[in-house]
């Protein structure tokens, strides 16, 4: 059974892989380059085309701005079947911007990182990989060094991010909170999502005048990072993004070291890295809660609302031994009931929780490779086999869905996975969960 999901698995990689050298989430409802999922889906080629991994990673840092970001969205083709397209995001506001691609004008978790790392790891040929990682590297040190420049005004060691949508968490009950704060414009257009996946599972319309409305602030300013910081409603310390800067700099450090020389920049990102690691313990970590939380910049006030995105620091070794206790303490009483798979993207126990809902409570491969990897590294050898164990039986179960109920017993007479199927980082981390004890 493992075997077959396995040649699947691969399938569906295949499939999505496009011609333009890079690799849609999901037909139809996701035709472009998203950044986070090309480095999942980038980890899972390395396990068995060598060639594709690196061809998705360079297609991605191909489409960097000249001052170092890197778009959430590539749109290497013309394609209406996507709302917002190119022509609303327009990145040719901002000078720096790619002249080669069109893309957003926001960006999403630094995965690169440490996935050129993942890639070293698991590559045979360790002197070719290396060579490649030579050829990369530096952009996504460039990366780094714009998001500490421009996304950190207080110069505290955290980057902010000014959309949901920069999140990847895209419709987290955590921001129903900041759409309290904003009245936008009603906005008119027309949706794609919802001719691919059933409305009830996606945002509502009014949500989506918020999502525009912010895109139009920033784009008024021809997405300036400063004027972004100051007038953006939305303004956010988000744990998981800055839990994957801090992994990519360690990720930096690590690689730069082995390729040798380096010392400047290897002497910066371990500047930027104590600081972020300080601050992300004493400033994002809630006692009472017994887990970090989101931190809204523009209102100074702490999220206080428990998403799987709390426990991702693990991932990237910020909390104490003793503090990372107490986090996964936290998972287990509130998300890791017998009756549920791990681990929901939010807190079952909370009002705001539904189990069909994009990012407000069904389970997400991603999240859960990234928790499995976080568990392993800190000990917690039970529930990581769980958590893996958990993430293979959804799959057997339902398919390779981009995402899943939390339910063991959904009452429903014919259950199912949800969002796209043939769902492309579900197939790449399958694959390297496989392959991963
Ligand atoms: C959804 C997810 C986002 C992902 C994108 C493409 O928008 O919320 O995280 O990158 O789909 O798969």
């Amino acid at each position: 059974m493992k075997e077959d999901l396995y040649k699947k698995a691969i399938a569906v990689l295949d499939a999505n892989f496009q011609d333009g050298g890079f690799t849609i989430p999901s037909a139809g409802l996701y035709p472009f380059q998203w950044k986070w999922d090309s480095g999942f889906i980038a980890i899972g080629f390395a396990h068995y085309d060598v060639e594709k991994a690196k061809t998705e990673m360079r297609t991605l840092l191909d489409a960097q701005w000249k001052n170092g970001f890197i778009p959430h969205i590539v749109f290497h083709t013309e394609n209406d079947s996507y709302f917002p397209g190119a022509d609303f995001h327009q990145s040719e506001l901002h000078p720096l911007s790619s002249k080669r691609y069109r893309s957003t004008g926001m960006t999403q978790p630094p995965v690169t990182g440490f996935v050129l790392q993942e890639m070293y790891r698991i590559a045979d040929d360790k002197k070719d990989m290396l060579n490649f990682i030579k050829e990369e590297i530096d952009k996504v040190y460039a990366n780094h060094e714009y998001f500490y420049k421009n996304r950190d005004p207080q110069d505290e060691g955290l980057v902010y991010i000014y959309h949901n949508w920069e999140s990847g968490t895209d419709n987290s009950p955590v921001w129903d909170d900041i759409w309290k704060t904003m009245n936008p414009p009603e906005y008119d257009f027309v949706r794609k999502d919802t001719t691919h996946v059933d409305a009830s599972q996606r945002p509502s319309k009014r949500e989506y005048d918020h999502y525009l409305h912010i895109i139009d602030i920033a784009k008024q300013n021809n997405y300036n990072d400063a004027k972004i910081a100051e007038l953006s409603p939305f303004l956010v310390q988000d744990p998981l993004f800055n839990a994957m800067l801090i992994k990519s700099n360690q990720a930096l450090i690590d690689l730069y070291i082995q390729i040798g020389g380096n010392e400047e920049r290897i002497k910066n990102i371990i500047k930027w890295q104590s600081k972020s690691i300080k601050s992300f313990n004493d400033k994002l970590f809630d006692a009472d809660l017994g887990a970090y939380v989101h931190y809204d910049l523009r209102n100074e006030n702490p999220i206080r609302h428990i998403t799987s995105s709390s426990f991702s620091p693990l991932f990237a070794n910020i909390p104490s031994p003793e503090r990372a206790d107490v986090l996964v303490n936290t998972m287990m009483d509130k998300f890791g009931g017998e009756d549920k798979y791990l681990c929901a993207s939010f807190d079952p126990t909370n009002d705001r929780f539904n189990p069909r809902k994009y990012w407000r409570g069904p389970v997400w491969i991603n999240m859960n490779w990234m928790l499995f990897l976080g568990l392993k590294n800190y000990g917690f050898t039970d529930v990581a086999a769980r958590m893996k164990q958990d993430s293979i039986e959804l799959i057997e179960k339902y398919g390779f869905y981009e995402y899943f109920d939390c339910r063991k017993d959904t009452g429903d007479e014919n259950p199912t996975g949800y969002g796209g199927n043939n769902f492309s980082w579900s197939a790449a981390l399958f694959i390297d969960m496989v392959n991963t004890d």
